[in-house]
């Protein structure tokens, strides 16, 4: 990582975006963020396992771009993304910036918090620092929400160089970029921004999603390399004594 005059800088040592605000818990666009305290135990589990057999298996750093989806809606690729993005920032302390993509689908109304939408950002990078939201708690966390696309442009903006400009920019400032995409399956703009990732994370949900679900999405983010796979909401009638004899 490296500053705008090239010298090399540590998370530590660089600032927050001069604009960027802070908004306790609450991403841009109202959209709330999974504070630390908040992520389900077993999932902060899940995904510290993923992290640490990444690093022993590669004997390398993490990637600094993970896209997280799933198979389908609601198998919690939102959640799962806060509390990777979270757990990067305040377990490793880690300058992280969580990039909300439900611009790329319908169903979600246009933001007016009077910060900068996506096509603001892409016509001006300037912009960008006012679209960042840090919380109080957590400031080496950044949330970037930028609200949604009309759906003509979506297909233009995900392949565009402006984009790609501004991915570079977030990539030189923050250590991690976590993408919270939609699902891989249906949504062939999710797999243009994971080829532009380092790796991906899959998220699938117990008793919901099926495995020939989780075998498509897989072929379909080849090749960007798999971090893991998340299986999120795992619910067992297995009294949680029993389960710790047999080492679960
Ligand atoms: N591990 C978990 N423990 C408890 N609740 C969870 C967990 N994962 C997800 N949820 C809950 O399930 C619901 C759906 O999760 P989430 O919004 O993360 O899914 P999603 O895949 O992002 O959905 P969408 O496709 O609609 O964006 C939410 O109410 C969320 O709080
Ligand atoms: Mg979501």
């Amino acid at each position: 990582m490296s500053d705008a005059t090239g010298s090399s800088i540590t998370a530590r040592e660089r600032r927050m975006p001069a604009n960027a605000g802070t908004a306790g818990s609450a991403g841009a666009a109202g959209r709330s963020m999974l504070t630390y305290t908040d992520i389900p135990a077993d999932l902060a589990e899940a995904v510290r396992g993923i992290l640490n057999r990444h690093e022993l298996r590669e004997q390398a750093g993490l990637p600094p771009t993970i896209a997280v989806t799933g198979p389908a809606r609601g198998a919690g690729v939102t959640t799962v993304s806060q509390a990777l993005a979270t757990i990067l920032a305040q377990e490793l302390g880690r300058f992280v910036c969580w990039f909300d993509c439900s611009w790329m689908r319908t169903g979600r109304a246009d933001h007016d918090d009077g910060r900068p939408g996506l096509i603001d950002i892409l016509e001006d990078h300037g912009q960008l620092s006012r679209a960042l939201l840090s919380s109080n708690e957590l400031p080496q966390l950044v949330c970037l929400s930028p609200g949604s696309v009309p759906e003509p442009s979506r297909n233009q903006i995900v392949r565009s160089h402006e984009l790609s400009e501004l991915l570079r920019i977030l990539s030189d400032e923050f250590d991690h970029l976590v993408f919270d995409l939609p699902p891989v399956l249906g949504h062939a703009n999710s797999l243009a921004l994971l080829r532009q990732s380092d790796a991906s994370l899959l998220v699938i949900r117990h008793r919901s999603t099926t495995i020939s679900q989780v075998r498509r999405s897989l072929e379909s983010m080849d090749p960007t390399p798999n971090l893991g796979v998340v299986l999120n909401q795992y619910r067992t009638r297995i009294p949680a004594g029993i389960r710790r004899l047999l080492g679960e």
